[in-house]
């Protein structure tokens, strides 16, 4: 069965493409590598052993999608093509509504013209904002605190509307936490642009050698330390995740939200501690001030998609530590480097 996967180059895409292929779909990826390199789907290929079908497309370019639609027998969509960084989408809000949004909007006419009405969303923990109790569950009042959390927001009112106005759409809205770890092989793994936004890969690289030490955005909040507790979840375990997620949208109508979570939460030094254990060295750390628009706390309740789809994250922060640390090393410059000895130690 064909599954096209937007963004399938990107961190989470590319985890993904795996285990659609291990699970016997055939993935045919859109993408435009404004944020990923195709290095990432010839290692989904080393990996797997099986070939992908990628088409360098914009997802804003409507004809170029017609034309993957005719090529193909498409039968659901996964949806991960996107910009994500929010402190560019404050600066640039016209390019993240225009890409997120109107790339959305493409997407979804050209889904109607070919009768394509299966689809699993890309959305974000980042619409619950701020909240008062922990943990987070899918019938929170959600809300965002910036623009790329307002598209995400937009987005899944977008499908919800979608699925209202013809009720033969089935439409799945993850809400990941935060996802880091990388596949065990060490060939894929996230490969941020220039200096790390997230936690773990600025770890990962002060680790390396790259950056010289972690700033602790804040000690001040109302946490058993003082830094901020997150929920982060193993790439696989969002990948199999997605998996589940197809297998619902392929079987039933609707459309739910589901978190992708653990349902524990973290510390940012629990984090630097479970780091420096796995590497076998200190991590020098400077507290600083907190980042703007960050919480205080924030885990899921993941019993929805426990119940529904059948989904649970199996890995333990040791696995997700060790295999970020095992992508880091392995590819101290990510994608852009290749040498020849880059498997597992
Ligand atoms: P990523 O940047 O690694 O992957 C996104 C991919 O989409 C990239 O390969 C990029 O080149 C591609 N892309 C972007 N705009 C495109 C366009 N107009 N046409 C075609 N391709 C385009 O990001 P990721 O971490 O893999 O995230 C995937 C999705 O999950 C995104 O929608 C992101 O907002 C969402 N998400 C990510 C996180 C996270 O922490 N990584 C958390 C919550 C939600
Ligand atoms: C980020 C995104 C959010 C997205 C989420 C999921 C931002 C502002 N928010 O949030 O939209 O949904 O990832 O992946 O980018 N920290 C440090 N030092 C650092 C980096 C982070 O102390 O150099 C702290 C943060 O203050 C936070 C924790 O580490 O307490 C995790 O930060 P990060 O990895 O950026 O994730 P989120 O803040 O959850």
């Amino acid at each position: 069965m064909q599954i096209l996967v937007t963004g399938g180059a990107g961190y989470i895409g590319s985890h993904t493409c795996i285990q659609l292929l291990n699970s016997g779909y055939e993935a045919i990826i859109v993408d435009n590598f404004s944020n990923s390199k195709p290095e990432a789907l010839k290692r989904v290929e080393q990996i797997t052993g099986e070939k992908l079908k990628f088409y360098k497309t914009d997802i804003l370019d409507q004809e170029a999608l017609i034309k993957v639609f005719e090529e193909n027998k498409i039968e659901a969509v996964i949806h991960f093509a996107g910009l994500k960084a929010v402190g560019e989408s404050v600066t640039l809000p016209l390019k993240y509504y225009q890409n997120n949004i109107a790339g959305t909007l493409v997407l979804l006419e050209v889904m109607e013209a070919f009768e394509v009405d299966k689809l699993v969303f890309s959305s974000s923990a980042t619409v619950y904002g701020e909240q008062q109790c922990v943990p987070l569950n899918e019938a929170l009042r959600v809300q965002a605190t910036n623009p790329y959390g307002r598209t995400k927001l937009m987005i899944e009112q977008i499908l919800q509307d979608v699925y209202q106005s013809n009720n033969n759409w089935s439409i799945a809205l993850l809400r990941y936490f935060n996802p880091i770890g990388a596949h065990e092989s060490g060939l894929i793994g996230e490969d941020p642009s220039g200096i790390p936004n997230n936690l773990v890969p600025y770890i990962t690289q002060v680790a390396v050698g790259k950056l010289s030490k972690l700033n602790v955005f804040g000690n001040d909040y109302p946490t058993y330390d003082g830094t901020g507790i997150r929920d982060y979840i193993h790439v696989m375990d969002l990948a199999d995740g997605h998996l589940k997620a197809l297998e619902k949208v392929l079987s039933t109508r609707g459309a739910e939200a589901y978190n992708l979570g653990t349902g524990r939460g973290f510390s940012v030094l629990e984090m630097v501690q479970a780091f420096e254990a796995e590497i076998g060295k200190r991590i020098p750390f400077e507290v600083k001030a907190r980042r703007p628009g960050d919480i205080a706390v924030s885990y899921a309740d993941p019993s929805k998609a426990e119940i529904e789809l059948n989904w649970r994250a199996e890995r333990g922060l040791a696995e997700m530590c060790r295999d970020s640390w095992n992508w880091q090393k392995h590819n101290p410059k990510g994608y852009k480097k290749i040498t020849e000895n880059q498997v597992t130690s």
